[in-house]
């Protein structure tokens, strides 16, 4: 079983579809985690947790622990605000720190990072794989990132006349004066890129022969 986390709070969004299609061409069976329909506090930093392996709060993380030693490999996805891991993401990975401790359960647990953003996934997707492989001793055999080109400002209503979003900060002045419409075609889905459909199924391969191995 492979445990597919996914930290986009967007429903059906590119970070989303992307880990299920990843988890689903493996052919292995996967349970994908929304974490944004879960309440899961940060790290406390009390390390009361070094003598039991798990933590003391008692939150939707809980039930995550045992799945997460469970399954044959974890999948851990995230979307880039402001620069960095979204919250529900690096929330997720703080929460680790459980299992962390002397002996790492973990260890040599085949992982995979993905991430989305609008031009900064790959340092993101990065910083993913570090934390699973550096700080928590998983496996990790690969990873994927998609740069959107789609920034919130093409959804809030003003993107075409605020100053200071992405569209007003990429463009120059004259492209900006002409930016007057958000038109369908302008929101991109990973789906219509080869080079990163491709990425994905290299992934998946991956995964499914780390499991196999
Ligand atoms: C609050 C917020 C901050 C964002 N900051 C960044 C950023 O710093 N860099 C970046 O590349 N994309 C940024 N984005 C764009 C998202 O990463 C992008 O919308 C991504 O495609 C979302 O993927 P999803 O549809 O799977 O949720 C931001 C989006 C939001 C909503």
């Amino acid at each position: 079983m492979i445990l597919a986390i996914n930290g986009s709070p967007k429903p059906q969004g590119n970070l989303h579809r992307m880990v299920e299609k990843i988890v689903r061409d493996t052919g292995e069976n996967y349970e994908l985690v929304h974490l944004a329909k879960l309440k899961i506090n940060p790290c406390f930093g009390c390390v009361k947790c070094a003598d039991t392996q798990r933590c003391i709060q008692k939150d939707d993380m809980a039930p995550l622990y045992d799945k997460i030693l469970a399954a044959d490999a974890l999948i851990v996805g995230g979307v880039v605000y402001f620069g960095h891991p979204n919250a529900f993401t690096y929330t997720f990975l703080e929460r680790l720190f459980p299992l962390r401790h002397r002996e790492p359960l973990t260890m040599g647990k085949p992982a995979a990072a993905v991430c989305v953003g609008g031009d900064e996934a790959e340092p993101s997707v990065r910083q993913i794989a570090y934390q699973l492989e550096s700080y928590f001793n998983f496996k990790v055999v690969g990873s994927v990132f998609f740069n959107s080109a789609t920034p919130p400002c093409f959804i809030c209503g003003y993107g075409t006349t605020c100053r200071y979003g992405g569209p007003a900060r990429w463009m120059t002045p004259e492209e900006f004066e002409k930016f007057t419409e958000i038109t369908p075609e302008m929101f991109q889905n990973f789906e219509d890129h080869q080079d990163v459909m491709r990425a994905c199924e290299i992934l998946s391969e991956e995964l499914k022969a780390a499991i196999n191995q």
